[in-house]
């Protein structure tokens, strides 16, 4: 086994923050294997594209040939696992592919995976890890006043995204408990930050307040999310691969609830500061439109356990993540032109003409 680690979905929002974060810490090779699809982007890897500890593959983590072939070549001494379909909204459109990737990608993968495993010698076998990066939403929606989401709360998952995500995670349970693999599995709460593709919340409102377009809240915006900086879930994922108890679960989050109403109006005021406009608010572009089918009310994770017994505290608050995402976005509106043109536009204007919303 090497000092390498393969990472799938590195092209991605958080893989591609993971990587980057990874290769620059000077923390060994990582072989990044991403299908691509419109959520993967080669310019998110733009600054490690020519360091020799970053190697990319383009494939999908359904193809077994090229995974068998990757593990043999490379013998890694871990497999973080981000792949995935990732938007809610899009699994409500189209759920066949969340069905494919989320479920029998994460099986062929663990397939392979535990065939690698399996021939290795017995040091070997015991240092390696399978990490499989998963959602809070597998746990479903709470109430106002219900506690937060424990790593022992049921699995109650609404809508076709966070059942394929749970699906997922059930077959690396398994894996762990049926054939002995190794394995990790974390279940964060919502990402913020650089890099984050503008069909999410965040960057979605940063980009239309930008644009001149409307801020679109679904429902009545007091649906809660627990936010999370990216940095803060990349360094939570390097400690539960170094440091995390094999077979269990780690909750990772920020302890920031915020309904969509109070995440959009602090937006609004920071590029106020930062951009203003030259009448009015960013405010005035907010409107309200037809709610989420199914539209979870609230997400709140309890990650005393990964602070507990792996030391691992988010390094930012709400307050500073989300300035220097704002930041960020406004010093990389060349990236934020790239993605969203081509196929977003079509998402765009599919998502929100049927909530009474023209924005393409
Ligand atoms: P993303 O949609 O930005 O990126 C997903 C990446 O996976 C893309 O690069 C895409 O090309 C790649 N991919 C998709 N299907 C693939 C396949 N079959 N084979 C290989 N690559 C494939 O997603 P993200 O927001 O970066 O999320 C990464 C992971 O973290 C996901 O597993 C997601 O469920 C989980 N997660 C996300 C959040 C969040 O707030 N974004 C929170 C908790 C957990
Ligand atoms: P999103 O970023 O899609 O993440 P998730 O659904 O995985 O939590 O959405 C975050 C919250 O913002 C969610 O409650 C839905 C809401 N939302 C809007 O109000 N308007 C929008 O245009 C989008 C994309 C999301």
């Amino acid at each position: 086994m090497n000092n390498c680690i393969i990472v799938t979905g590195g092209a991605g929002f958080i893989g591609s923050n993971f990587v980057n974060a990874w290769v620059t810490l000077g923390l060994g090779k990582v072989i990044n294997l991403d299908k691509l699809t419109y959520a993967g982007n080669m310019e998110n890897l733009a600054g490690i594209e020519h360091d020799h500890n970053h190697i990319f593959v383009h494939a999908d983590i359904g193809d077994k040939d090229v995974v068998n072939n990757l593990l043999h070549t490379h013998r890694p001494r871990a497999v973080v696992n981000f792949a995935a379909e990732s938007h809610v909204d899009r699994s409500i459109h189209g759920p066949g592919e969340f069905i494919q990737t989320n479920i029998v990608g994460t099986f062929n993968l663990l397939e392979e995976v535990r065939a690698y495993w399996l021939e290795l010698d017995e040091k070997e076998k015991a240092d390696f890890r399978f990490l499989h990066v998963s959602t809070d939403e597998v746990y479903g929606s709470l109430g106002a006043k219900d506690p937060a989401f424990k790593e022992t709360n049921p699995y109650e998952p609404n809508s076709p995204y966070s059942a394929s995500k749970a699906a997922s995670d059930h077959l690396v349970r398994a894996y762990h408990h049926t054939y002995g693999l190794p394995t990790l599995t974390t279940n964060c709460s919502n990402n913020y930050g650089p890099y984050h593709f503008p069909e999410k919340l965040i960057p979605l409102v940063i980009h239309n307040a930008l644009s001149g377009k409307p801020l679109p809240i679904y429902g009545n915006g007091s649906n809660i999310r627990d936010w999370l900086y990216v940095g803060d879930h990349c360094s939570a994922i390097r400690r539960v691969l170094e440091a995390g108890k094999v077979g269990e679960t780690y909750n990772i989050g920020g302890w920031n609830e915020k309904t969509n109403l109070e995440v959009v109006h602090t937006l609004c005021d920071i590029l106020d500061k930062k951009k203003p406009k030259p009448q009015g608010s960013y405010r005035d572009q907010i409107t309200y439109v037809q709610d989420r089918p199914g539209h979870d009310q609230r997400y709140a994770i309890d990650a005393t356990k990964i602070e507990r017994e792996l030391g691992w505290k988010p390094a930012e608050t709400f307050e500073t993540g989300i300035q220097k995402t704002v930041d960020w976005y406004l010093e990389n509106q060349k990236w934020v032109t790239h993605v969203t043109s081509g196929e977003y536009k079509n998402w765009v204007s599919k998502n929100y003409a049927e909530r009474g919303e023209e924005m393409a």
